[in-house]
């Protein structure tokens, strides 16, 4: 399931490419971007030849030559004036149509799409399921149904962008902007982030995974039976939280989890804390309560982001390390 992701880590970019300009059009209404972009380019390519053509035959014609005479100085041209105002208007509102109702199919979701949750933030994403999964790092949706993605940031600026589906928003803290796609069929494809948002903005990759209809209703039903200790260190990775621990006692942004479980952790303004469940949990969801000495406030909190059983999970991990 991570193979897109860290196919794509890997290799900037990988994305199926079935033409030679665009990668495939996995959403239903791609065809319409796709279009638009035809349309300009084929646009472009007519007057480019009609311009390159007529600038060397122009060249050509009025070469130097030892009997050149000075020709007559050219007037107004009413007929010429209206020619050239009048096809470029043409052309324009040929490209304005296709795009004004591409436009419009993409930016209304259908009434009946099913509806997910998007929380972005330093780096990594989230998402929210109408049943209360939640799935940190991969986004599950069912093949053949709209779905509309209701999304939030909870720091900065982020994208949505999934290039095979031609959609690009942006996901900004403090209020909710969304986008819809329908997955033309089951398959994977990777989600980017498209907004400059710190030093892992290249790195705030998700996969999506498309099921057919009946395999969604049964991922969404399932549980997961692995080992707390391991769900939670699939959770660590998949939340994000490498981006700042580490667990092998190497220094990063934030302090490393290796050996932090039932030790003393000294805090900032002097005092020390046992970190016990209560420490952890208490970490996670309110992080500015007990700063660690030596590095800065900046954890965002996973309030709302993380099940109780995710926190848990998370905890079984972290005893481990
Ligand atoms: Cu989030 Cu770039």
């Amino acid at each position: 399931m991570d193979n897109v992701v860290e196919k794509a880590r890997g290799q900037i970019g990988h994305i199926d490419v079935d033409s030679f300009w665009l990668p495939k059009q996995a959403s239903t209404s791609a065809h319409h971007v796709d279009l638009g972009w035809n349309v300009a380019l084929w646009v472009t390519y007519v007057f480019l030849a009609i311009v390159v053509v007529a600038m060397v035959y122009f060249v050509w014609k009025y070469r130097h030559r030892k009997d050149n005479v000075i020709g007559k100085p050219t007037g107004h041209s009413t007929a010429l004036e209206i020619v050239w105002s009048v096809i470029p208007l043409a052309v324009l509102m040929g490209c304005f149509i296709v795009g004004f109702r591409g436009y419009l199919e993409i930016s209304v979701a259908p009434k009946d799409a099913y509806e997910i949750q998007v929380t972005a933030k330093k780096w990594s994403w989230t998402f929210g399921y109408p049943n209360g999964k939640i799935s940190p790092g991969e986004l599950h949706v069912p093949a053949g149904r709209p779905v509309r993605m209701v999304m939030s940031s909870v720091d900065v600026i982020h994208s949505f962008f999934v290039p095979e589906y031609r959609i690009k928003q942006d996901v900004i803290p403090g209020m909710y902007t969304s986008v819809w796609f329908e997955a033309r069929e089951p398959g994977e494809q990777v989600l980017f982030c498209a907004e400059f948002c710190g030093t892992d903005h290249s790195n705030m990759l998700a996969s999506i995974i498309v099921h057919s209809p009946e395999d969604f209703q049964e991922w969404l039903e399932a549980g997961d039976d692995r080992p707390p200790a391991e769900r939670g260190e699939a959770s660590f990775v998949k939340f994000g939280c490498t981006a700042c621990h580490t667990v092998d006692g190497k220094p990063a942004a934030g302090p490393t989890l290796q050996g932090v479980f039932g030790n003393e952790v000294p805090l900032r303004g002097g005092e020390k804390v046992i970190a016990d469940e209560n420490y952890i949990r208490e970490s996670i969801l309110v992080p500015a309560a007990k700063v660690v000495e030596g590095f800065p406030p900046i954890m965002p909190s996973y309030q709302g982001q993380m099940s109780d059983d995710q926190i848990n999970d998370l905890i079984a991990y972290i005893k481990t390390l």
